[in-house]
């Protein structure tokens, strides 16, 4: 596992110096040890309630089926590729069912519209990953201990500075962000839209490839492509056509 994604794994460093002998990737605060009895249960039902709440968020999109399902496993594999720990990518795949968790403040006839969105309308869409996290910040167990808000935050910034909110660039990223970027876009691309037909999955990879070193990080595209069987298995269909997708 690289050092960064040990030290700053989704974002979150700093804990591990108040943790003292714990290990850096479990002190960056990713394995919700703040009390030991019981976490599992706690983590089961943090999992189950981030998934509930990316259903709600998708089913506002009658186009975006399974969005945040798909993100939230294709960033596990992808995350394990990378060398995180079982924790760290069971975090991460929480991340990715928040991810989007901010739309449920975008109106409908802009979430909901059927051709591309304007200049004025895209400049609304763009305050989600902020309106996301402050949904979120108040779960204190997820702040503390995940760095969840940071991903939600940052989840599209773009390796080559030219992302939003903060036009983060590189490594200043949060490392879970730059893994949901490219879970987030593969889903994207693979899901048609009422103004454009999906891709396959070998275009779609294909195209995330190509845009490694600009939009993405290529260390994480590296993992991923390195990891495309996992992701493959993770989808019903094989990446051609996931069964939890519309037909096209
Ligand atoms: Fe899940
Ligand atoms: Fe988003």
């Amino acid at each position: 596992m690289e050092q960064e994604s040990a030290a700053l794994a989704l974002g979150i460093a700093g804990q591990a110096a108040r943790e003292g002998s714990r290990t850096e990737a479990a002190g960056s605060g990713l394995l919700f040890t703040r009390g030991d009895a019981g976490c599992g249960d706690v983590r089961l039902t943090v999992h189950q309630l981030a998934e509930s709440l990316g259903n709600a968020i998708d089913a506002r999109d009658p186009h975006t089926h399974s969005h945040s399902d798909e993100v939230a496993e294709t960033a596990r594999v992808t995350a394990l590729a990378m060398g995180c720990s079982f924790e760290q990518a069971e975090m991460l795949h929480i991340a990715g069912h928040l991810h989007d968790i901010g739309k449920i403040g975008i109106p409908d006839n802009i979430l909901r519209k059927a051709s591309p969105l304007d200049d004025e309308e895209w400049e609304i869409m763009r305050s989600h990953p902020l309106i996301g996290a402050n949904i979120i910040r108040p779960v204190a167990l997820l702040a503390e201990s995940g760095g969840v808000v940071d991903v939600v935050l940052h989840h599209h910034e773009r390796w080559d500075g030219k992302g939003y909110p903060h036009g983060l660039a590189g490594r200043d990223i949060p490392l879970g962000a730059r893994i949901i970027a490219v879970a987030d876009t593969l889903s994207a691309m693979l899901q048609t839209r009422p103004y454009r037909e999906g891709r396959s999955f070998g275009a779609a990879v294909a195209e995330i490839v190509r845009c490694s070193g600009s939009q993405f990080d290529p260390a994480v595209v590296e993992a991923f492509v390195a990891s495309l069987d996992r992701v493959k298995h993770a989808w019903p269909a094989g990446g051609q056509a996931p069964a939890f997708m519309p037909p096209r």
